[in-house]
């Protein structure tokens, strides 16, 4: 099956898609478009086959904080203000297309812009907001949850993941 990946068009039919979370679903239909096309706070990223959408990934420039910082060696050089990261807002791939390496081939072009982010402005890494369901999908990739954030989270709450710009680098080289 080809696949390519390609920014959200208004022409894209998103009406038929489901990954089987309601509300990723909702947010794909209802907010994806006008979070790009009009309020310029994302980009959705769609991979399609021929004319069919078989997943998506949200992503939107995002910042973290140093303590936030998995790796202690890094955090020691890091300054104290808010760290530029590129934030997975949101992933979805089509129920009747999952396991497929979809997912994956998303989460490369993520990668891929993560890359040049931190090229053009600067960019730590990525993060996400795993759900419990996905965390080891993320696991697999190489995401590793977030310090200073897990007192007081209640569970079935996601867990917040990062990938460190070098080990993404390497991933993609690999
Ligand atoms: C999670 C999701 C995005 C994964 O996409 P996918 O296209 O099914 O995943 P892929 O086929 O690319 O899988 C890549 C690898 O991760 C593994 N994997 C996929 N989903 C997994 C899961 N939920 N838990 C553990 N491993 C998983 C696959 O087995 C594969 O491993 P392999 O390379 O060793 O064979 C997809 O299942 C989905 O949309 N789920 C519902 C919505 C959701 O949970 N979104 C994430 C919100 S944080």
């Amino acid at each position: 099956m080809a696949i390519e990946i390609r920014p959200l068009r208004p022409t894209d039919d998103r009406s038929a898609f489901s990954c089987g979370e309601p509300a990723l679903d909702r947010f794909f239909e209802h907010y994806a478009g006008q979070n790009q096309f009009k309020l310029k706070l994302a980009v959705t990223y769609v991979a399609l086959a021929g004319e069919r959408i078989m997943g998506f990934a949200t992503v939107a420039v995002g910042s973290l904080e140093r303590r936030e910082v998995p790796d202690a060696r890094l955090r020691r050089r890091l300054p104290s203000y808010p760290l530029p990261v590129l934030r997975l807002a949101r992933l979805g791939v089509d129920q009747g297309a999952q396991g497929a390496g979809i997912g994956r081939m998303l989460l490369r072009h993520v990668f891929l812009l993560a890359l040049a982010q931190r090229d053009t402005a600067g960019c730590l890494g990525v993060v996400t907001d795993a759900k419990p369901d996905a965390v080891a999908f993320y696991e697999k990739l190489g995401f590793v949850p977030l310090e200073g954030l897990r007192e007081g989270r209640l569970h079935g709450d996601p867990t917040p993941m990062f990938l460190d710009i070098h080990a993404l680098a390497a991933a993609l080289d690999g």
